[in-house]
């Protein structure tokens, strides 16, 4: 009998997952409670601007969207994986509330006889998903962390070919499941990473944490290089061809933005505050990335005319994707403009929508679109 699975919020994160996991055979429930994008869904007109997601939703027969959560008892879904948002709160931690609610209307629907095990692959703070088992676990319910360590334009990619995959499991059945679907999922052989949930969280923010830090690092030698009149380039791919170092994420151009390298940064300096272990590095990466804006904008100034139009080749976060969370490009664009400078920005409509409402009137906007056609 084919394995039948939920996925509650299937947003951008979680429509992929859904989407993997159908095409590799299991019957999936996406659970949304936005209506307007769900009848999307379910009428299959919703378009994504992420690679292979519209050609998989046009030709999925195994998988049906609801609003309707009870859908799990109807259906004795077993396994029910969430990824619903957490934003970020100021203080840097993460706002739980949209898992506290599905787990609410879950609450109800559990029953103590049948397990029911739920993986939460959403980006949680330290310590989170114990506290929800903890809870829930006398009415049928066993919490495990599953994070996706996934980039924006290529997530359906990144899920079929992890080099990791993270499980901090509520008990050991809850972790053999997960092997058993990521093993029927990925097009390769990821590392098996079965911890306890706190260790997974903690590994999830550290990641993305060394990460930061490789770019600030990088950006700051680049800007060091600069200052001197040495080659950044060269230095760089020098430093990065020592295999103890590696040259991923360790160019020097743009520092790190988008919806999760902040964040998770951030997150972890906030988990280390609360634990009375501050870490330096977390807040130092943040500094540097803000310093190498300075620099960035500096050399623009200097390189360029204040009557000269400077023109920006896309302004999302990375190339490819139509994001704009804590893009340092735009933010560079942004400080420009303030500095007086007439900005040009040549992106996909997408991203000029977001401009258009977020900064009415300060840019130049030129869709991507009508430049391609001019060129062919
Ligand atoms: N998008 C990424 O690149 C990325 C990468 C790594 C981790 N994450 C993490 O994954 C999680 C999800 O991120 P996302 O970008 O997919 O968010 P998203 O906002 O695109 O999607 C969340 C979806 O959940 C739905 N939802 C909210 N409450 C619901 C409920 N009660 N029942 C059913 N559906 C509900 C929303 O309508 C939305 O469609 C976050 O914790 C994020 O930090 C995202």
């Amino acid at each position: 009998m084919t394995r039948k699975i939920a996925v509650v919020g299937v947003g951008k994160l979680g429509l992929c997952f859904a989407l993997n996991l159908e095409r590799s055979g299991f019957e999936v429930w996406g659970i949304e409670s936005n209506h307007d994008y769900l009848e999307q869904l379910k009428t299959r007109t919703f378009s994504s601007s992420e690679p292979e997601v519209d050609s998989l939703l046009s030709t999925a027969k195994r998988i049906q969207f609801t609003s309707d959560i009870s859908v799990i008892v109807d259906e004795d879904i077993r396994d029910v994986f969430i990824m619903v948002a957490t934003p970020s709160l100021p203080d840097g931690g993460y706002d739980h509330t949209q898992v506290e609610r599905v787990m609410s209307m879950l609450e109800p629907l559990g029953s103590a006889e049948n397990v029911r095990y739920v993986y939460v692959g959403c980006t949680t703070m330290p310590g989170y998903c114990n506290q929800l088992d903890d809870r829930v676990k006398k009415l049928g319910y066993r919490v495990s962390y599953n994070p996706e360590f996934i980039a924006q334009g290529s997530i359906v990619r990144d899920q079929l070919y992890p080099d990791q995959v993270l499980i901090g499991e509520a008990n050991e059945e809850a972790g053999k499941r997960l092997v058993s679907i990521y093993d029927a999922m990925v097009l390769n052989t990821p590392a098996y990473c079965r911890m306890d949930p706190l260790s997974a969280e903690i590994t999830k923010l550290a990641t993305n944490c060394f990460l930061t830090t490789k770019i600030s690092f990088a950006n700051s030698i680049g800007d060091l290089a600069t200052k001197a009149g040495a080659d950044p380039n060269k230095i760089l791919a020098a430093v990065g061809s020592d295999s103890r170092i590696g040259g991923k994420y360790l160019g020097y151009g743009f520092g790190f933005g988008g919806p999760c390298f902040p964040r998770d940064n951030r997150a972890l300096g906030k988990f280390a505050d609360l634990q009375g272990y501050p870490l330096h590095l977390s807040k130092a990466t943040d500094v540097v990335n803000e310093e190498h804006l300075a620099f960035q904008l500096d050399q623009q100034l200097q390189a360029s005319n204040e009557d000269e139009e400077i023109v920006f080749e896309g302004v999302a976060y990375k190339k490819g994707t139509t994001q704009i969370t804590e893009s340092q490009q735009l933010k560079l664009a942004l400080a420009l403009v303030k500095e007086g400078r007439r900005v040009k920005v040549i992106d996909r409509q997408e991203v000029l929508d977001q401009l258009s409402e977020l900064y009415p009137g300060k840019f130049e906007l030129v869709a991507l679109d009508t430049i391609q056609q001019v060129r062919d």
